[in-house]
């Protein structure tokens, strides 16, 4: 098989295979705090000091120092070449590896003519909106304002059945690739009209969806007033993927420096109205349910996800199905909330009456998933009956096996057992759980300390506290890497305003680099790590993502890096350089570069230029 991997797919493949399950399918493991652990295969040892963790996604053993990644360890465990490791876990996670191309990729560009297309096009509706009245009525009388509709680049397919077709669809590889985006339909030689193409979206407002890069993959097309279907969606392409897609992530990231929260709603106009309101933080999965997939997505980016339901029937189906799926993200250290609305209302409809600190209020009270996890299953189970006992522990069963083993889990089914009025242990016996004598005294108090996890023996594992002692260590770069690696969602808190730019000086071109990475794409330790395999730094990377962190929390690492990233700049930055240039300029004279780069650096430190905002780099 020739053509090489895209980076994407990788970081895709990394985010929805569990290196736990990979590991384990190998390796007998046990749980261990926050780890998993068992004896390591690649050394001979009686007890075990090979730890899995999941959070990183990345295995170590203390003993003979072996690490990697899920691709390392099946390279290394399966020896594995790099793409057959790839392949094995492909496979495993039920997905097509797509390639770019045999040799010089005509399959990449073939995907960036089509963005481009979709981009050319998305002007063409956009150009179109600003010349119809009609369309133009119709989202003011829906009340978005000019801005917002800019912001959403939203547009209008005129009502014609070729005007895309005549506009873009001029030669047959036009034509064709004009279907491959979904934009035309072909029509085949058995029709009545006869071969041919024509417009797939006419007379509706245009969507746009793009993704994370901010490239249009997609559109929604809603019907001005009445008609079927009302929303028409772009249908899968090679570039539009609806389980993966979240329609306003993109725009979200555009218009909050870090997003601290992201809220599912179901429609597109809920996202452009609540955006209008200043709720800037709203997605919408694309007429499916949330997939395993989004959910990945979404706690990529962060840490607390309100999903957002009307409060009819169907809505509350659809916030179980939700639920379902999220019970296998469900941990430590992630807020998953659910809000359901009074009847009859959406969040377009509920923010346009109430404005935003109303809808805001609403939020805070959503409910914790620990919440309706356990209403949901209480509901409608008589316990004081047999039946009623094996109804719930029938209805629980398949949940809680969803839920990763962990605090979190016990948590749950101490809540669970609460309410059920039951003793845990006796839930637990009823779900097939048993007793887990090894984790009794983890309880509720557990949540952060978990670092220092005992091992089943109680006392502390002593390889982890020999290399808790040995972190910290090393100069400024180094510490800043070491926790980019452990924390990659740290790197949102840094504004890296380039005042590191021009230092040359080992790992701070490497550090830029990864930063730059992280602010593009929200990736965890094993994909960034992958994004360096076959690079001369990738071992030294690997080495100093295994080692312990002593940050814990997500918080804690954004404020670590801020403030180390603060003194690199004292140490290194143009503060620094410029005191080097003015000393040089008083004792031997400068150069002609020399002088040129004192001037820059002294406009560069002038507090005005200082002050300005730094627009934010396009992709
Ligand atoms: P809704 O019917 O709730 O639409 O569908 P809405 O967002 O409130 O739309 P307005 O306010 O009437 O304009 C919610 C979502 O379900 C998908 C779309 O993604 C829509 O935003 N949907 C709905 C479709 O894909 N096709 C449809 O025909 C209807
Ligand atoms: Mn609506």
């Amino acid at each position: 098989m020739a053509g090489r991997i895209p980076q994407s797919f990788i970081d895709d493949l990394l985010a929805r295979i569990d290196i736990v399950e990979v590991v384990g399918a190998r390796v007998a493991l046990k749980r261990s705090g926050r780890e998993h652990k068992g004896c390591c295969p690649f050394h001979n040892e009686k007890s075990p000091s090979f730890f899995v963790n999941p959070t990183k996604q990345f295995y170590h053993c203390f003993g003979c120092g072996a690490h990697g990644t899920a691709v390392s360890f099946l390279m290394e465990h399966d020896h594995l070449g790099f793409v057959e490791a790839v392949e094995e876990l492909a496979g495993r996670a039920g997905i097509d590896i797509p390639r770019e191309g045999p040799d010089t990729g005509p399959r990449d560009r073939r995907d960036e003519d089509l963005h481009a297309l979709m981009a050319t096009v998305a002007q063409h509706y956009r150009t179109a909106l600003a010349g119809d009245e009609r369309a133009k009525d119709y989202l003011k009388q829906r009340g978005l304002t000019t801005e917002t509709v800019n912001r959403f680049a939203l547009g209008f397919a005129r009502n014609s059945w070729d005007d895309v077709l005549n506009t873009f669809g001029a030669t047959p590889a036009g034509r064709e690739a004009l279907v491959a985006t979904g934009l035309l339909i072909e029509r085949d030689a058995q029709n009545a009209r006869g071969a041919g193409h024509y417009d797939r979206f006419r007379e509706r407002i245009m969507f746009p969806i793009r993704d994370a890069r901010g490239r249009v993959v997609g559109f929604g097309g809603r019907i001005i007033d009445q008609g079927e279907p009302k929303y028409l969606n772009s249908p899968e392409t090679v570039l539009f993927h609806k389980g993966r897609e979240l329609y306003g992530l993109y725009e979200a990231r555009q218009a909050l420096r870090q997003v601290s929260r992201l809220l599912v709603v179901e429609g597109y106009m809920d996202v452009v109205r609540l955006s209008q309101a200043g709720i800037h933080y709203a997605v919408a999965t694309l007429g499916t349910s949330t997939t395993t997939d989004h959910l990945n997505r979404l706690f990529r980016v962060c840490n607390e996800v309100v999903f957002c339901f009307d409060g009819d029937r169907a809505g509350r189906g659809a916030a179980w199905r939700a639920l379902e799926n999220a019970l296998p993200q469900a941990r430590d250290g992630r807020q998953l909330r659910f809000l359901f609305l009074p009847e009859g209302h959406d969040p377009d409809t509920l923010v346009g009456e109430e404005g935003k600190e109303a809808f805001e209020a609403r939020l805070e009270g959503a409910m914790p998933l620990s919440e309706y996890f356990v209403k949901g299953l209480a509901q409608d189970v008589e316990l004081d009956n047999v039946d009623g006992r094996a109804q719930l522990a029938e209805k629980a069963r398949p949940l809680v096996a969803r839920i990763p083993e962990g605090v979190y889990r016990e948590l749950l089914l101490d809540r669970l057992a609460q309410e059920v009025r039951m003793p845990a242990s006796r839930l637990a016996q009823l779900l097939g759980l048993g007793a887990r004598p090894d984790e009794a005294g983890q309880g509720g108090g557990g949540l952060v300390g978990s670092q220092a996890a005992t091992s089943s023996s109680g006392r502390p594992s002593r390889p982890r506290q020999h290399q808790m002692a040995s972190a910290g260590r090393g100069n400024l770069v180094r510490q800043a890497i070491t926790l980019l690696l452990q924390h990659p969602q740290a790197a949102q808190a840094v504004r890296d305003g380039g005042e590191l730019d021009a230092v040359v000086r080992p790992g701070v071109s490497l550090l830029l680099e990864m930063l730059a990475v992280l602010r593009e794409e929200s990736l965890g330790t094993a994909q960034l790590l992958e994004r360096f395999r076959g690079r001369e730094e990738h071992a030294a990377l690997e080495r100093l993502a295994a080692v312990e962190s002593l940050v814990t929390d997500a918080a804690g690492a954004a404020h670590e890096l801020r403030d180390l990233y603060a003194r690199l700049v004292v140490e290194l930055g143009p503060g620094q350089q410029l005191d080097a240039l003015l000393t040089k300029a008083a004792d031997v004279g400068l150069s002609q570069e020399e002088r040129e780069e004192l001037r820059n650096l002294q406009a560069k430190l002038r507090p005005a230029a200082k002050a300005e905002p730094k627009t934010p780099k396009p992709r």
